[in-house]
């Protein structure tokens, strides 16, 4: 064995030992130190001297069903351009400059087109466009680039619509045209809006080529003058074929996780830059042509990646969000304003008497989910389609906020909701830093005021997160149980556009939520964040999911959270070696479980280290055990590795069967490698 070798593979005590062994070179003859060298060599490759044992027989706690969830937050493109399937960008022509997104096609574009206000008599959707073809002299259309582009699948079904009226009465007819990049037809259809008041049309029509850049042409052909608004292409494939509805292959990868629980919508998108642009539910349900538009704070938030053209339609408002929790079977957990804009930007606060607007926005969506149809919300819920309860559970106040004007409104929050709703949840959160004085204020006073979850962010490098695998060993038992709201490993720091989603990255992380998991009885809640990014529109890295107009990938890190979570079970077990928990000796990191409804053990292991490691795992458990078992391994040679659209599976979790050796694993654990183990109990 190479000396180099023998030296990465152990940890700072070992590190310790090395040099001692150079300071003992001088004082004992080198045969007996060759002796010694050949004994611990031959202790290493006769691995484990250290047995490890799985306390079946003594589950430590039950594994909350929540434990773990998604983070969705519209940034890098993940509801307009990402989830939500339209295709057509500034739909309403509300964005601050109105045409964007749209070209006018014509020789002259100052002519034939109007921008026009309703102001005061429609606040939520002020403006459409009018169009004025005097005459037949020249081709006279507009060109909608969608989000970087549309995704199109040849055969596949798109339904067009739009609100229009034809005021003069004047045959001028619409022809719809798809485009691929070349500028070539892959799908066209036509409508005549005749009628002199606002009324919508509707036209479907098949696309004859797939293309991922295609762009959409209205052409007006006859003479007159049309107001539109609300112009919508989607395709017929969304996710459960809801009209207007979201993304299929989007949604399910979220599926895929299986997730506990879906936080939403965020993130820093539910503060604001400042108050007036905080999020705020009310504007998001109802009719999609009544939903305001608003600019996305991720438009102007990083100068190292503008996005001008970010704005937010809430076509995935409120609804839509409890309805795709229902969907995953996940509990939902909205993140709502506690009147604190983003302490990052403006910093604003409403004043804490000027705090009921904020804390009737939250009763209110408690409303909306849970009421009957005979309360003022709920039956806003039964009308849009939904006549049972969404049974919302629980409910964060504010979101990534510091400070005692924090506290300060979190405790009139949790005073009123609780005094109406004492069965309801609250979530409750220490601030953009797992540590530091703004932490241990939160930790402090939030078990004061007899928090009941709280939420926890970290946003370090891979090294942080093996450090921290052992963070929660320690926690008290007695207070708050812990939400781990927000969390990836960052190859570079902070919001950098260099962050990768690399293996490394990845494997930190797996190592880290062995802790978790190890500490369920105190973690009941964890997300990764953020969840999405379109590859041409995002803002910030490291994600877990990256798409384009047509397809998508899981990174290494989506792969991480899937194992974790398919492979949850309910109980927490003791997994030891010589008594302690497997935090990092020799690069291997363990947690293990009991899925007392499948009858089965599941071992997590991780081995972070470049060696392979051969463990005997004993199984100290009366039952007996089917010596077949299921191992499922994620791996990279390569930490800097990372799945692509060209590559999505590079790193991808592989299945194999392995046998049990009466009640025994022998396990192989590859150099930088996740396994998941099940182990099947016979009673
Ligand atoms: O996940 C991206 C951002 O990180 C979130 O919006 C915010 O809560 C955190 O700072």
């Amino acid at each position: 064995m190479a000396c180099g070798l023998f030296y990465c593979q152990h940890d700072a005590k070992d590190q310790r030992e090395l040099v001692n062994y150079h300071c003992m070179k001088k004082r004992f003859p080198l045969f007996v130190l060759v002796f010694v060298w050949l004994m611990m060599a031959v202790r290493l490759d006769a691995q484990p001297e250290r047995p490890i044992v799985v306390q079946v027989d003594r589950p430590i706690s039950v594994i909350q069903p929540t434990m773990w969830g998604i983070f969705f937050e519209d940034i890098n493109f993940a509801a307009d351009g990402g989830i939500y399937a339209e295709l057509v960008k500034n739909r309403s022509f509300e964005f601050a400059k109105p045409l964007m997104g749209w070209k006018v096609l014509k020789k002259d574009a100052t002519e034939g087109v109007l921008i026009l206000n309703r102001g005061e008599s429609n606040v939520t959707n002020p403006r459409f466009v009018r169009i004025t073809r005097p005459n037949m002299e020249e081709k006279f259309g507009l060109e909608n680039e969608g989000f970087r582009g549309m995704g199109i699948k040849t055969g596949l079904t798109y339904h067009f619509s739009l609100l229009a009226r034809n005021p003069e009465g004047k045959p001028l007819k619409i022809r719809i045209e798809l485009v691929n990049a070349s500028g070539e037809v892959i799908g066209t259809a036509s409508m005549a809006p005749e009628s002199a008041e606002w009324k919508r049309y509707t036209v479907s029509f098949s696309a004859t080529a797939t293309e991922s850049k295609a762009k959409m042409n209205i052409w007006f052909e006859g003479i007159g003058s049309l107001d539109l608004d609300m112009i919508s292409l989607f395709p017929d494939d969304t996710w459960k074929n809801r009209p207007g509805g979201l993304r299929a292959d989007l949604v399910q990868m979220l599926a895929n996780l299986k997730p506990g629980f879906i936080r939403f919508p965020g993130g820093c998108i539910v503060e604001g830059f400042e108050l007036a642009t905080r999020y705020q539910w009310k504007k998001t349900i109802g009719s999609v042509d009544e939903r305001q538009t608003s600019i996305n704070r991720w438009n102007t938030e990083f100068k190292h990646r503008p996005a001008p053209d970010y704005y937010q339609s809430f076509g995935m408002g409120f609804f839509e969000y409890f309805q795709l929790a229902e969907d995953l079977g996940a509990e939902p957990l909205p993140i709502l304003s506690c009147g604190m804009a983003c302490q990052f930007n403006s910093a604003e606060v409403a004043p804490l008497d000027q705090l009921e607007p904020y804390i009737r926005d939250a009763m209110d969506l408690i409303e909306f989910a849970n009421g009957s149809a005979d309360t003022k919300w709920g039956k806003v819920r039964v009308q849009m389609g939904h006549p049972a309860p969404f049974n919302l559970k629980m409910i964060g106040i504010g979101n990534e906020q510091w400070g005692s004007q924090y506290i300060e409104r979190y405790e009139a929050f949790a005073k009123m909701i609780k005094g109406k709703y004492p069965e309801m949840k609250l979530v409750s959160g220490t601030g953009p830093s797992p540590d530091g004085k703004f932490f241990d204020l939160a930790s402090k006073e939030l078990t004061r005021l007899h928090a009941e979850i709280v939420d926890e962010h970290y946003y370090a490098n891979p090294e942080w997160f093996l450090q921290n695998a052992t963070r929660y060993d320690s926690y008290d038992r007695k207070n708050y149980k812990i939400f781990a709201g927000e969390y990836a490993a960052q190859s570079k720091s902070g919001a950098n556009p260099e962050n990768k989603n690399n293996w490394k990255c990845a494997i930190s992380e797996a190592a880290f939520m062995t802790g978790l998991e190890r500490n369920a009885d105190v973690v009941s809640l964890c997300s990764y964040a953020p969840l999405f990014a379109h590859v041409d529109a995002w803002q910030w890295t490291p994600d877990l999911i990256w798409f384009d107009n047509l397809t998508s990938f899981g990174t290494p890190n989506y792969y991480v959270q899937k194992m974790f979570s398919i492979n949850k079970g309910s109980h927490i077990l003791p997994i030891l070696a010589g008594n302690q928990p497997l935090t990092g000796q020799n690069g291997l990191y363990a947690s293990a479980a009991l899925d007392q409804n499948t009858n089965e053990i599941i071992l997590k292991l991780v081995n972070t280290s470049h060696s392979e490691l051969n463990e005997n795992i004993t199984l100290d458990v009366k039952k007996r055990i089917n010596p077949k078992g299921k191992l499922t391994v994620l791996k990279s040679e390569s930490p800097e590795a990372v799945n692509s659209i060209e590559q999505p599976m590079l790193i991808y979790p592989v299945e194999q069967n392995f046998s049990v050796r009466g009640k025994s694993v022998h396990a192989v654990l590859q150099p930088n490698s996740f396994s998941v183990y099940r182990i099947k109990l016979v009673n």
